[in-house]
């Protein structure tokens, strides 16, 4: 008789649902791997009489109930799976069962991003497991893979396309021409958005995807007011048809780079040229683009949302766990990397960038620009002027590799002393 592993579920939704689903499904090879069954005991809800989670209950035999007591409470739950979202009261369960002695299992980015450190070190007060691989990039086993099989590497360079629902807005606009609002409002049906979409559209989802990413890689711990970020709002088709001309795709990206023992990180729509492979990541899909100096470039990519995708994810931890109980190896973190942080100043940062402005259609203006950027030391690597109305032209430069502090010197001068209107600024990424 194998050994059976209880599990308590915290929300029974899309990807809640799909956890008993595999479990069941793939129960010979769980109890291969694990020597053990695992199985879904207790589901806690808001409401036990919702006809679609009572049907769900019947069908895998799991009990219902609406008081998180009968799941904390009940010793023979040695793991707890937190699929409910948000901080509260998903912080405060989690805590209440690593305090419990209980292993934890979350997808909960909002809330590893914003509390890891205090969860991770409450795990360790209790010699707990606790792991949260679907909490980045859904379906990716993104994190295992740094925190493991990158083990030996040093990661110099972390992009990210870990949004699948502005990746898929943005896939919509360019080739279907789709309105921003329509292509949002299919992403919501579709079930990739977050339940308040501003958290996809600003970046801010990708941006706690982006701070856990830098945990793992680079042993950092950065809170959200260091990450700098910019969201898809207030991105015009023109910008992304522009793009498109010049051989680049604008792309949602999330970057932390690693210079000397700094790192810089961030979330905004960057342009990518068409030869890099973060270019051809369309629709709802993610992918983890990796520089190390071992490996060289890696790219990880696959469904960054979606039931089976992120369920499948959260029963590879449930796995690692079973594997830990049963080796008597609890207790260790799943991503012990710790470094000093660091943040990289802004004459440090270097990229190339992508500027759109609306210049009067005069005499003298492009001379105007030229001494700006000749005087802040950075220099056109292309340049294109649409056609004018008569009035003023859609003006579109490209800059050679520059600092961010030169860059931000450019800008300034345009608004202090030029009539130019700045309509948007973007970097862009290397080949
Ligand atoms: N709203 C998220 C996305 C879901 O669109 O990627 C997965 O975290």
């Amino acid at each position: 008789m194998e050994e059976k592993l209880k599990i308590g579920l915290l929300g029974l939704g899309v990807v809640g649902s799909g956890v008993p689903e595999i479990l069941i499904a793939h129960q010979e090879k769980i109890r291969q791997v694990t020597g053990m069954d695992l199985v879904v005991e207790k589901a806690f809800v808001r409401d036990v009489e919702v006809e679609s989670k009572k049907a769900l209950a019947a069908e895998f035999d799991i009990q219902l109930t609406a008081s998180i007591d009968e799941i904390l409470d009940d010793p023979e739950i040695s793991i707890v799976v937190e699929l409910m979202g948000k901080i509260e009261p998903a912080k405060t369960y989690i805590s209440q069962a690593l305090a419990k002695g209980k292993h934890v299992v979350t997808a909960n980015k909002d809330l590893l991003a914003q509390h890891g450190g205090e969860l991770v070190a409450l795990a360790q007060k209790h010699h707990c497991d606790l792991y949260y691989e679907a909490s980045v990039a859904g379906g990716i086993p993104i994190l295992r893979t740094i925190a493991n099989s990158l083990a030996a590497d040093d990661i110099t360079n972390v992009l990210g396309i870990v949004n699948g629902t502005t990746n898929y807005m943005l896939t919509q606009m360019v080739t279907h021409a789709k309105s921003y609002q329509e292509a949002l409002d299919e992403a919501q049906a579709l079930g990739f958005a977050e339940s308040d979409p501003t958290n996809d559209v600003d970046g801010i989802d990708a941006a706690y995807k982006m701070i856990i990413l830098s945990q793992f890689a680079f042993g950092m711990n950065i809170g959200m007011e260091q990450v700098s970020v910019k969201g898809i709002r207030g991105l015009s088709l023109e910008d992304v048809t522009m793009a498109k001309q010049l051989g680049y795709e604008i792309k949602l990206i999330g970057a932390s780079q690693k210079t000397g023992d700094s790192i810089h990180v961030e979330v905004s729509p960057m342009l990518v040229p068409n030869s890099h492979p973060l270019a051809s990541v369309s629709n709802e899909f993610n992918a983890v683009f990796i520089e190390s100096s071992g490996v060289g470039e890696s790219m990880y990519y696959g469904p960054g949302a979606g039931a089976k995708p992120t369920a499948t994810s959260v029963v590879s931890d449930l796995i690692t766990i079973a594997k830990n109980i049963r080796l008597k190896t609890t207790g260790h973190m799943f991503n012990a990397y710790r470094h000093e942080t660091h943040l990289t100043g802004d004459e440090e940062i270097f990229s190339k960038y992508y500027l759109s402005l609306e210049v009067p259609d005069e005499r003298g203006q492009f001379l105007q620009l030229a001494e700006i950027m000749n005087q802040a030391d950075v220099s056109f690597d292309q340049v294109v002027q649409q056609k004018s109305d008569g009035k003023t032209a859609r003006v579109i430069v490209i800059t050679h590799t520059t600092s961010k502090k030169k860059l931000d010197e450019v800008l300034t001068k345009i608004n202090e002393k030029t009539s130019f209107s700045l309509e948007n600024t973007m970097k862009v990424l290397g080949e």
